[in-house]
């Protein structure tokens, strides 16, 4: 059974002290840091590239768990590998060739995710489950902090939990979008061993990041 980890995502963070806000998720006890890359065509919201992610990179010794949800992302990827990702989370959708995407954040020495959308079906990337180091399942669809969490996802971790056990897989399975306290034990049951939060790490109990990251981890 693995360890549960919190990523809480920096789009629902101060923008305008990006650093000072990453040390606090530290401090508060974050496993890795959730960075959430939009790039206004791919999703319809624009936030920060690898020119910030470089520039956070020395503020905070945690993993950067980058969730690129950018197209066409392939030629991109190593700008993040450079900036200071260790996490490259991509989507099939915004990738001609995801084998060939998937080999080029290896071939860059970092951890390689694949995200899928709501909509989006497992067919399109179990022949790579056994290249990949995650599965981020979108529960809400990507773009913007603090939406409705949709429980229907819960059946593709389930099915991918039992992908990962027929198939004696160990890739993290990931939940991202609307993660609460009243949900995050279902997602944990259903087989994610990530939970990704932005809302509820920073606005819950007037900001007490170390305690929404505790109750996140049912502890
Ligand atoms: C949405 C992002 C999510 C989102 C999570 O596209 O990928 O990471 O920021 O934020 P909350 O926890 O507020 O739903
Ligand atoms: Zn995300």
């Amino acid at each position: 059974m693995k360890n549960i980890q919190i990523s809480p995502s920096i789009l629902s963070a101060d923008f305008s002290k990006l650093g000072i806000e990453i040390k606090r998720l530290e401090e508060g006890g974050a496993d890795m840091i959730h960075v959430d890359v939009m790039d206004g065509h791919f999703v319809p919201n624009l936030t920060i590239g690898p020119p910030v992610i470089k520039a956070l990179r020395k503020h905070c010794s945690l993993k950067f768990d980058v969730h690129l949800m950018i197209s066409p992302v392939h030629k991109y990827i190593e700008a993040y590998a450079d900036a200071g990702a260790d996490i490259i989370t991509i989507h099939p959708e915004a990738t001609q060739n995801l084998g060939e995407s998937i080999k080029t954040i290896k071939d860059l020495k970092k951890k390689v995710g694949v995200s899928l959308n709501p909509e989006s079906r497992i067919e399109l990337i179990t022949e790579f489950l056994d290249q990949i180091d995650l599965v981020l399942i979108m529960s809400v669809n990507p773009g913007f902090g603090g939406q409705k969490f949709m429980p229907e996802v819960l059946d593709k971790i389930k099915q991918l939990k039992k992908i990962q056990q027929e198939k004696n897989l160990n890739f993290d399975i990931e939940i991202d979008g609307g993660i609460n306290f009243e949900n995050c034990k279902i997602a944990i049951d259903a087989g994610a061993n990530i939970l990704v939060s932005g809302t509820t790490v920073f606005k819950s109990n007037d900001g007490d990041i170390k305690k929404n990251i505790d109750l996140l981890k049912l502890k």
